[in-house]
């Protein structure tokens, strides 16, 4: 998903993968534009991730994170193992890299 701003130009971007029994979400692609960060659309951003991914059915949301540790930590995120995320995950983009 893009949330398109007032002159039609993309602000942020948010998306998912679900595994193949659609019980895990993979959160990807949560950015902000950096002229519009720290003022709530990330993490709106991501909640509408974990919305739509809980409304598809999913019960247990993952991402990589290298330097937003804090940003998803805020969000109730906590450090998970990386071997159980490829297991549970093993088709995604992300896993498969
Ligand atoms: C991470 C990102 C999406 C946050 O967007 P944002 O619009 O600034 O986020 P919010 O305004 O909702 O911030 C929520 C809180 O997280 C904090 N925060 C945001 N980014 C942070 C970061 N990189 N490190 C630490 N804290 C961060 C904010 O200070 C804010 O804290 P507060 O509630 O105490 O004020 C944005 O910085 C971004 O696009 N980064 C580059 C892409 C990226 O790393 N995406 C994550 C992929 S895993």
């Amino acid at each position: 998903m893009d949330r398109t701003g007032e002159a039609g130009t993309v602000i942020g971007s948010t998306g998912f993968e679900l595994s193949r029994d659609g019980t895990d979400a993979l959160i990807r692609s949560v950015a902000v534009a950096p002229d519009r960060r720290a003022a709530g659309a990330g993490s709106r951003l991501a909640m509408f991730a974990l919305e739509q991914a809980a409304q598809a059915g999913a019960s247990c949301a993952w991402l990589f994170s290298r330097r937003s540790g804090p940003f998803w930590q805020k969000l109730g995120f906590t450090n998970a193992d990386r071997e159980r995320l490829a297991a549970v995950l093993p088709e995604t983009q992300q896993v498969c890299l």
